[in-house]
This record gives structure tokens, sequence and C-alpha cells, in this order.
């Protein structure tokens, strides 16, 4: 519900958003009705009137009024006020975080943070100087943002004409329809195969046809842990187009992250975070991996001051100790194949092999719905995220924990199994 006016609204003043943006004369009308009931019960408002009344929506661009708003992830705090529990009794496997947080230092760092009063490194030098080590890449070719999510939004908003065509080969990271759509751009979607890979015949039809100006490929891909071949990467850099490489999950998979090959192809970005590696989802940093021909105009158009110094101190001090994020790392790897094992002893689940931090199942009994479990596991206190769209139906996603999140998340799945 999209709620219009100030203070405290009177009914006739909610509008629903759906029904609003369908048509502009019937949210105008609407808001006719409301003003006048509001001017008549709040004579002594301090807010002046206007003559003529006519809807905001008015000022915002056609193509974002029909925009359905992201759905993010509950944070802990709206979590714990909806299900009446305490933050550290939810056990949160929805988002793929990383329940280890950040290495010890960043705290103390962060503590004594100096300066939280002046801005930020607009070209946060400190930060880029520790990932060139940290990848082996000069950091000339190195961007941060607010998140890998920033930098998704910026490459589009530097890249994208109204008529350009974006590839998206769905089940994947929904942001890349999301901010396709924000920047008013066309998406055209290959889906993947049955097991997740990607369709190659239906991939280079669709570049044939379409041809699109941005590939966005996830590997491991985000929801199902699969990765891309490298006969199959190499294909589509060698067509004329751009290719986005997300790796926000690279750590986990075993292999190495692609970051130097941006010295090699002019159309190839690579973006990572420290959101899941180093537990810092919450502090907000991500990075990228740009050819010297790109990155000069992503420079030009970021935001000067859009890695705070919270999040720069916070990103060198995670890089300071590899150890601990080698450890963590391990960790949820291990804990990862463990339970891959258990679910596969799961009658009514089929778990798919994971190269990443989150497991994908399908809900193989036709009696069991992957939304109802999600809500009776959450009724337990276990958050897991599910899939039910018309094409992509009847999953669960559920993120590795520590081992005593993984036997909480079994614990309460028997339980609710039992209904
Ligand atoms: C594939 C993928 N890319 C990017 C992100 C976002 O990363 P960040 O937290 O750095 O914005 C996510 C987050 O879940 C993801 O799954």
């Amino acid at each position: 519900m999209l709620a219009l006016g100030g203070n405290s609204p009177p009914a006739a003043t909610t509008l629903s958003f759906t029904s609003a943006i369908s048509s502009n004369k019937e949210l105008t009308a609407s808001v006719a009705t409301s003003n006048s009931s509001f001017r008549l019960s709040t004579v002594a408002s301090a807010v002046p009137m206007v003559k003529k009344t006519s809807s905001g929506v008015n000022f915002i661009r056609p193509h974002l009024r029909t925009l359905a708003p992201y759905t993010p992830i509950e944070p802990f705090e709206i979590l714990s006020a909806r299900l009446g529990r305490a933050p550290h009794e939810i056990i949160k496997l929805d988002a793929n975080e990383n329940p280890y947080g950040p290495p010890p230092e960043v705290m103390e760092a962060l503590g004594k943070m100096q300066f939280p009063n002046i801005y930020p490194d607009p070209e946060s030098r400190r930060l880029r100087a520790a990932l060139a080590e940290d990848s082996g890449l000069g950091a000339e070719h190195i961007l941060v943002g607010c998140g890998a999510d920033e930098l998704i939004d910026l490459i589009m908003r530097c890249t994208l004409e109204q008529s350009d065509v974006v590839l998206d080969c769905p089940p994947t990271f929904t942001m890349y329809a999301f901010d396709t759509a924000v920047n008013g751009a066309e998406l055209v979607k290959v889906p993947r195969k049955k097991d997740f890979s990607l369709d190659m015949p239906a991939v280079l039809a669709a570049i044939e046809k379409h041809k699109p100006k941005i590939i966005f490929l996830t590997s491991p891909n985000n929801p199902d842990g699969s990765l891309i071949k490298e006969e199959e990467l190499l294909e589509i850099l060698n067509q004329d187009l751009l290719v986005v490489l997300d790796e926000a999950y690279i750590e986990f998979a075993g292999e190495p992250s692609r970051m130097t090959w941006v010295k090699e192809y002019e159309n190839l970005i690579v973006l990572r975070t420290f959101s899941k590696r180093a537990g810092l989802a919450g502090i907000r940093v991500g990075y990228g991996a740009f050819p010297s021909s790109i990155i000069e105009y992503l420079w030009r158009a970021k935001q000067p001051y859009n890695v705070s110094v919270a999040a720069e101190v916070a990103a060198c001090a995670a890089l300071g100790n590899k150890d601990y994020l080698e450890d963590v790392k391990n960790k949820l790897i291990t804990e990862r194949d463990r339970m891959y094992k258990l679910l596969l002893d799961v009658p009514f689940l089929s778990p798919y092999p994971s190269h990443a931090n989150f497991i994908l199942c399908s809900v193989t009994d036709p009696s069991k719905s992957a939304k109802q479990l999600k809500a009776d596991l959450a009724k337990e206190g276990v958050m897991v995220r599910y899939y039910e769209k018309e094409d992509f139906r009847n999953f669960i996603r559920i993120s590795v924990g520590k081992p005593e999140h993984t036997d909480a998340f079994f614990k309460a799945l028997a339980k609710v199994a039992q209904k």
C-alpha cells in the first residue's frame, strides 16, 4: 500500500499501489477525493493549501510506474518482532549471509575509526591497494561500491540506452532483472536447463536475434550453486557484447576468480563482494574488476562518496586477516558438504550439488509446497528462501550456517514434515 499525504492519513488517502499504477486517471481521481476529506478534517493543518491537486505519480518516469517493488529479505530486528523471538533464537538461512561474521580486527578497527566526520576517499585508495594485493590485479582495474548491487546498477547506468537489451539466464540473481527495469532497458530471458547449466544454443541464438548489450553470468549461480563451464564463458566472451561475470560466491567454489581476465578481455567485468567471504553484508562493500577502457566512465558516473569511511575501514581490516577468512571459508564448505549428504536422506527434498554457501532443493512430494514449508519452518524460528514462480516452482534454498544451525534446521524440518 502506498500512503499519500504525510500526517496519519485518513483511510481514503491510502491507495493500493497496484491499482494506482494501472491507470493514472484512477489515481488522480482518488487523490482528489481523499484530499477533499483531508481538507474538511484538518482545518488547522500547518500545510498551506494548494488550489490545484495533481498526483505526484505524474512526476515519476513512465517506465517506473509499473515497476514491481523488489522484495528484500527481512533483517533480524524486523523478523524478531514478527516472529516474537529474540534475534539469537532465529536461524537465518535465507540470504546467504556468513554467520561467522568478519574477523575480530574489523570490530576493533571500527571502534578506533578516525574521522567519521570527514567524507571518505572517493577513490577508496587504501582498500583498492589491499584488493590489488589480494587479487593480483592492478588497483587501476578495481572499483569499489556499496555492495556488488551498487556496481550492477552503475554498470547499467553507464551502458544502457532505453532501447538496449540485457540478456538474463534465470533462475539467477534477480537484481539483474530489477536493475534492467529501473534503468528502462529491455530484458530478454534465456532460461537455464533443468540442471541449471546454460542453454548455450538458446543463449547464442538470443545474442544473434536481440543483439543484447550486456549478458549477466553468475558463477557460482544463485540460487543453485552451479559453475559456468570455461568453454561456454569463452564462447560468450567471443561475442560482441559486454559480459558481466558475477563471482559473489567464488570463494566457496574451489576455483580461482577470473578478475585478472579483464586485462585480456575488453568486454569482461568481474564482480565480487565482501558480503559472503568476509561476513560484511550489513556494512555493504563490493568490488569489481574492469578493463581500462570501461572503468574510466564508471569513475566519472559513480557517486563520489559511495563507499563510507566505515566500509573501507572494515574491508581493509578483513583483508588483513587472511587466515580467518580462509578458516571460515573452509568451515562453510565442510558444513555445506555435510548438509548436502543429510538432505539426500530427506524423502521429500532433492538437493542440487552446490559450489556456493547455499543449497537448492526441489520439493519432490507434490502434497508439500515450498511456500508452506518456508512458513512452517519460520514458525520454528528457521528462515529459508522459497521459489514459487511459474517457471521455477516448488524449490527451497537453504544457506549454509554453523553446524548448530544445520542441526536446528533438520530438527525443525523433521517437526514440520509431520504436518
Ligand atoms: C549473485 C549475487 N551477486 C551479488 C549479490 C549482492 O552482493 P552485495 O551484498 O555485495 O551487494 C548477491 C547477494 O546475495 C548475489 O547473490
